[in-house]
């Protein structure tokens, strides 16, 4: 065999694990999947699917001086205030948890077209969504699906079969208690991938998130991971969660084939023709603000959407 004939052979036996990664879902932890975050060598650029000719992709900038005023009713989460047991696995793409659910968890109403149920939580570290060009140290995401679909993998085909509320995250120098637990297996967690670990304590989700639930950025996007189908509703919260600068080192360390991820955001998508709409907490808003003082990083949006309101 020339040496050219046995650099196609191995080119396609590669495109083959692509193709077989794709067909499942992303979130699963795939192995020997060839994506990475890295510039070159099947980074961002490089990634199949709907990723580089999607018109409707994420994550993307949010700001809102240009975000259209949302009217949407209550965000419902149900069931996010009971305790629940899960694992926490590193897939070679992530840190992601999840949970059993003896009472089902979904999101609703808040201007969604549908019910969706809690299938995993994972995060991304630096955040991938953007406050005015703010990149922030963490981002959350909690992915759901259309309860009218069996698993997740129907619904990913589905326009609107998805949908993820965003967190984001502060750097502050006191750890946040709450994500403790989560964490509890690290640094040997972020060593292994594909096992999962038994978390030792109850976790009770809705303590994650925010205390104003609506406050947030609503749009039409996409997984921000391969293959990038343009499935999802996100809601992104504008209020933003504490995390310890230690914490965040953490999930710095996390590996995949052996060597730390470093960074695992995908880049800013452009919006097109897409509007982006931000839902304000009428009452409580002065709350928030006040709160907006103690931030030590990603503050400026708060601050800017302060003068869009009083003005
Ligand atoms: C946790 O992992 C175990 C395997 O170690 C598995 O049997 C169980 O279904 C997992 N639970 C959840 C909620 O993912
Ligand atoms: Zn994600």
């Amino acid at each position: 065999m020339s040496p050219t004939a046995s650099t196609a052979a191995m080119t396609c036996h590669h495109l083959l694990l692509f193709i077989l990664a794709g067909s499942t879902s992303s979130f699963l932890p795939v192995e020997g999947s060839g994506w990475t975050y890295k510039e070159g060598g099947n980074g961002p650029d490089e990634w199949p699917g709907m990723c580089q000719v999607g018109a409707r992709q994420s994550p993307v900038d949010l700001d809102p001086k240009t975000a259209v005023p949302g009217h949407f009713e209550s965000l419902v989460l149900l069931n996010y205030d009971r305790k629940t047991v899960g694992n926490v696995t590193n897939n070679g793409h992530t840190l992601m948890l999840t949970f059993e659910q003896p009472c089902e968890m979904v999101m609703a109403a808040g201007g969604l077209p549908a019910v969706y149920r809690l299938e995993q939580i994972h995060f991304h570290w630096r955040s991938e969504h953007t406050f005015q060009g703010k990149r922030c140290p963490l981002e959350m995401h909690m992915v759901h699906y259309d309860r009218q679909f069996k698993k997740l993998g129907d619904a990913v085909k589905f326009n609107q079969g998805l949908a993820v509320l965003a967190v984001l995250f502060y750097e502050t120098k006191e750890p946040n208690t709450v994500l403790q637990p989560l964490l509890e297996f690290m640094p040997e967690v972020s060593q292994t991938e594909g096992i999962p670990y038994k978390l030792s304590q109850h976790v009770t989700l809705q303590n994650l998130l925010p205390d104003e639930l609506n406050y947030f950025y609503r749009y039409a996007g996409s997984l921000t991971t391969p293959n990038c189908d343009e499935s999802v509703v996100w809601t992104v919260l504008a209020q933003l969660v504490p995390i310890g600068v230690q914490q965040v080192a953490q999930f710095h360390k996390v590996q995949s084939h052996h060597e730390p991820l470093t960074s695992n955001f995908r880049p800013i998508q452009t919006v097109n023709k897409r509007q982006i709409y931000l839902q304000q907490p009428s009452e409580r808003y002065q709350e928030i603000s006040a709160a907006s003082s103690v931030y030590e990083s990603c503050f400026i949006v708060i601050v800017l959407s302060t003068f869009s309101i009083t003005h």
